[in-house]
């Protein structure tokens, strides 16, 4: 057996991302709060680590906050303190000025700045030493995202006793794009330290192949890579996509609550008993295409095809990166469009946008779904979108339409969604009057064909999915079987 190098710990299971599922906030009383922190990884996430008992290893959403591992609703938390100058140059600069823009089509223009780079390999190489402190020899470790792609290799390094995952949340650019990074080679480098390498979509998959192809030359039969080792042997690394999912019998049993249908009756009233509510759901990221909706909404009030008597859109923006320039910039171009149309169409009892910059409880938000005829989700770009499949879930009463963007991850599985190009303006407002118009009958066929994709396609099937191709790579490790198929 191999001698590990590093400190061991106890888990068999460790999780490494750059978010814990709690933030930590200080009260106005000085006890801690910790509050359920945003984004899809976390939601995807939390049902696994409850069911498995291991450990979760990341920053817990400030800076210098230098907190003990302690357990929160039956998951062993550790966490990973980053100082306030390396979280803006590790998380606000490289993680969210380089690589999200890069890896994101390059929506907004990504920074390339050396300095935030070697923050990006320190910081890497703390949560690499906790996921070691915290994995018991032959642990299983599943590294997660964009902001830790160096953590993989540096594990390999230091344990190759563990049996290593990574899953990218984001999309993984295609060549001619991801060719920009100057250390293009050292993230490859990084990731190809795991043994399973997870993406959203097929595409994605692919363009990382590709990439290992043209820069480092490794021959890759399907899924799989050969990756040279440093004894003239070759490790073989998969690469494969493994499509994200929400915990949907959860969401269907919140919307079945008869205090959240309530909630959701409440809020159409509130909104003043609209034919129609319209509803966005996203962070306040300029990959969700949050202004190509509204502009779209705009024309279809101003061309008389909708009105604010009969429809209203609620758009929740949750606040996201608020000290990153490209997001501060789009929260003034938002709220600016926002203000410039309810001027222009609102009348004393009708709002045309009902607009939130805030994150919400998951009750409200089930409330919201519940409460919403047609789900926009117009994003450019985006890994998958879980916003699309909970809207899904919510639906048990199969009504309600979505209208999705083929940009999505989630456009590859939800086909009978109302798939839009966010781009074509005019195709988005058609899409939108096809929705609000939808026959009864039309809505329930195409709801009843999404559920049962999201049903059957579950995140305890996605981690299902993957964590038995990773424990097939460890029986080709040991060499009793090629689970893989490859
Ligand atoms: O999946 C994309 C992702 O960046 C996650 O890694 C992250 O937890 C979530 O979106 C929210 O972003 P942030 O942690 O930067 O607020």
């Amino acid at each position: 057996s191999v001698e590990p190098a590093a400190p061991i710990g106890t888990f068999t299971f460790v999780v490494v991302s750059n978010r814990l599922p709690v933030d930590f906030e200080e009260a106005p009383d000085g006890s801690t709060i910790w509050r359920t922190s945003p984004g899809g990884l976390v939601t995807a996430l939390e049902p696994l680590m409850r069911s498995s008992g291991g450990a979760w290893i990341g920053w817990p959403g400030v800076a210098d906050c230098d907190v003990e591992p302690f357990e929160n609703d039956g998951i062993s938390i550790v966490p990973v303190c980053l100082s306030a100058r390396e979280l803006e140059e590790y998380y606000e600069g490289f993680s969210n000025d380089t690589l999200w823009p890069l890896y994101h089509d390059v929506i907004a223009s990504p920074s390339f700045h050396r300095e935030t780079w070697d923050a990006y390999v320190t910081v890497n190489r703390r949560f690499a030493e906790a996921a070691m402190a915290s994995a018991a020899e032959g642990a299983t470790v599943w590294v997660h995202d964009y902001q830790l792609q160096l953590v993989p290799r540096m594990l390999r390094d230091a344990r190759p006793d563990l049996v290593i995952g990574f899953f990218n949340h984001i999309p993984f650019p295609s060549y001619g794009i991801y060719a920009q990074l100057p250390w293009r080679k050292q993230i490859l480098h990084g990731l190809l330290g795991a043994d399973v390498i997870g993406f959203q979509r097929l595409e994605d998959a692919g363009n990382f192949t590709r990439a290992v192809r043209r820069l480092y030359g490794y021959p890759t039969r399907g899924v799989v890579i050969d990756v040279p080792t440093d004894t003239r042997q070759t490790r073989r690394v998969v690469a494969k996509h493994f499509p994200i999912s929400i915990d949907a019998a959860g969401y269907e049993e919140m919307a079945r609550r008869p205090e959240i249908q309530a909630r959701a009756r409440q809020i159409r009233e509130d909104l003043g008993n609209p034919k129609t509510v319209i509803l966005g759901v996203d962070r306040l990221d300029y990959t969700k295409g949050i202004g190509h909706r509204i502009k779209a909404f705009g024309e279809l009030l101003a061309d008389g095809r909708l009105s604010v008597e009969d429809v209203t859109l609620v758009q929740i923006a949750s606040p996201s990166r608020e000290q990153v320039g490209s997001y501060m910039a789009l929260r003034d171009d938002i709220e600016l469009a926002v203000g410039r149309l309810n001027g222009d169409f609102s009348t004393i009892s009708h709002t045309a946008i009902s607009y939130h910059h805030h994150g919400y409880p998951r009750e409200e938000m089930v409330a919201m779904f519940l409460a919403a005829d047609v789900m926009l989700v117009t994003a450019l770009r985006d890994g998958m979108n879980l916003v699309a499949k909970e809207y899904v879930a919510v639906r048990f009463d199969g009504d309600g339409v979505l209208v999705l963007s083929e940009f999505a991850g989630a456009a590859d599985e939800l086909k009978q969604a109302i798939l839009i190009n966010p781009h074509d303006i005019e195709g988005m407002k058609d899409a939108i009057v096809r929705a609000v118009e939808m026959p009864r009958r039309d809505r329930t066929r195409r709801m009843r064909a999404l559920r049962r994709r999201v049903f059957d396609h579950d995140v305890a099937a996605w981690s299902a999915s993957f964590l038995s191709a990773l424990s097939g790579g460890a029986a080709v490790k040991a060499g009793i079987s090629d689970a893989l198929g490859a």
